[in-house]
């Protein structure tokens, strides 16, 4: 059966929309949207981390008590895990130091089995991530009750207020997996092809979420829309915003936050942020305008038949909610999303590795390349 026709016009096109293999985490509707399991995302928004980390590891919508209690055994680094993380140099993007983390854990906590260093990088990333957002802020460890849940702990060992909890859960749940072909998952299922091991594989796969067109772009959409706050004041009209973002577009500046390669429609996870600030943050002056943007960008952009989703991602909206909530630290943002992203793209990888063709693995990722003279 024919899936896919190739002409020359699909080269150089980021291989856009070329089936690749099967992903059997979650797939991305262009008009519905991100489904985990089959199930919509904006269904499972009240669940916790646990219940949505078990349905995308096994598939299915059950309760698995014993699942639960492994994430809870196996949540905490050995001592000489933290050790090795806090001697890391730190300056740069903390998503360096996640990726370099990553990786120096294959030494003190990889086994070289995808399956188990999959369980234990899922329960362990609350406590890889807090370690490296600690280390880089220049804070000490802090220890946490074992009993608390996932995110909970995530937040408590930040020092965080427990009222971000609710926010950070939501988080976490909303950009845990996006399908198989994400450029980070695509890249951690492309390293680990050649049979590197999981905590590598995921590192690489970090450093393709940490590019501004991938993950960061939660961290540059904030400064988009403070921008836009501090030029036109944060009482600017739906009017104002419109002009202001016509007046970019003719200087040929870069609008953040919208469209996206597969949705055509507003992105379902955006929508429930929208939900979330207009419930909590309505008069807070970053999501008012947001909201603006959110109303009159699809407008604007819509006018260019070049484009073709001028609606807003989920980056339009994540980072000034969290901005809004109280969490002011805009370059932690892309290490929140690398935090979730890990379970997706673990679970992904144990899949082609070991599940895939009957137990033999997908092979390693070669495609072609056609010569071209300069
Ligand atoms: C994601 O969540 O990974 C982004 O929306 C990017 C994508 O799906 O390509």
């Amino acid at each position: 059966m024919s899936l896919f026709e190739i002409s020359e016009d699909h080269l150089e096109t980021g291989l856009r929309g070329y089936p690749c293999g099967y992903c059997t985490t979650s797939y991305v509707d262009p008009s519905l949207g991100l489904f985990y399991a089959g199930i919509p995302v904006s269904s499972l928004t009240k669940r916790s981390p646990e219940e949505v980390i078990s349905l995308l590891y096994f598939g299915k919508d059950e309760k698995r008590v014993d699942f639960e209690q492994k994430l809870r055994e196996k949540a905490f680094l050995s001592k000489q895990s933290v050790e090795a993380i806090r001697r890391l140099p730190v300056g740069g993007h903390p998503m360096k130091l996640l990726a370099g983390a990553l990786l120096l854990l294959s030494h003190t906590e990889g086994v070289g089995d995808y399956r188990e260093d999959a369980l234990n990088v899922i329960a362990k990333m609350p406590h890889i991530v807090a370690t490296v957002i600690n280390h880089h802020r220049g804070q000490k460890e802090i220890a946490v009750d074992p009993n608390l849940g996932y995110m909970e702990k995530f937040v408590s060992m930040l020092g965080l207020k427990a009222e971000l909890y609710d926010l950070f859960r939501l988080f976490n749940i909303l950009h845990y997996d996006h399908g198989g072909g994400n450029l980070s998952a695509f890249v951690g299922k492309a390293v680990a092809s050649g049979l590197e091991d999981l905590y590598g594989s995921l590192a690489s796969a970090m450093c393709a979420l940490e590019g501004p067109r991938h993950g960061k772009a939660n961290q540059d959409s904030l400064r988009f829309v403070e921008k836009i706050a501090s030029e036109l004041g944060s009482s600017a009209t739906e009017d104002l915003v419109e002009a202001y973002l016509r007046n970019m577009i003719a200087q040929g500046e870069l609008i953040f936050g919208f469209g996206h390669a597969v949705l055509r429609v507003e992105d379902p996870r955006a929508t429930v942020f929208y939900e979330y600030a207009d419930l909590h943050y309505r008069n807070d002056p970053l999501v008012t305008i947001a909201r603006h943007l959110r109303k009159v960008g699809p407008k604007v952009l819509g006018e260019n038949p070049k484009i073709a989703n001028p609606y807003p991602n989920v980056d339009a909206i994540s980072g000034t909610l969290l901005v809004a909530a109280g969490f002011s630290y805009p370059e932690y943002f892309t290490v929140l999303f690398g935090l979730a992203r890990c379970i997706g793209i673990a679970i992904q990888i144990v899949y082609e590795r070991v599940e895939a063709r009957g137990g033999k693995g997908t092979p390693i990722v070669r495609p072609k390349y056609l010569y071209k003279a300069r």
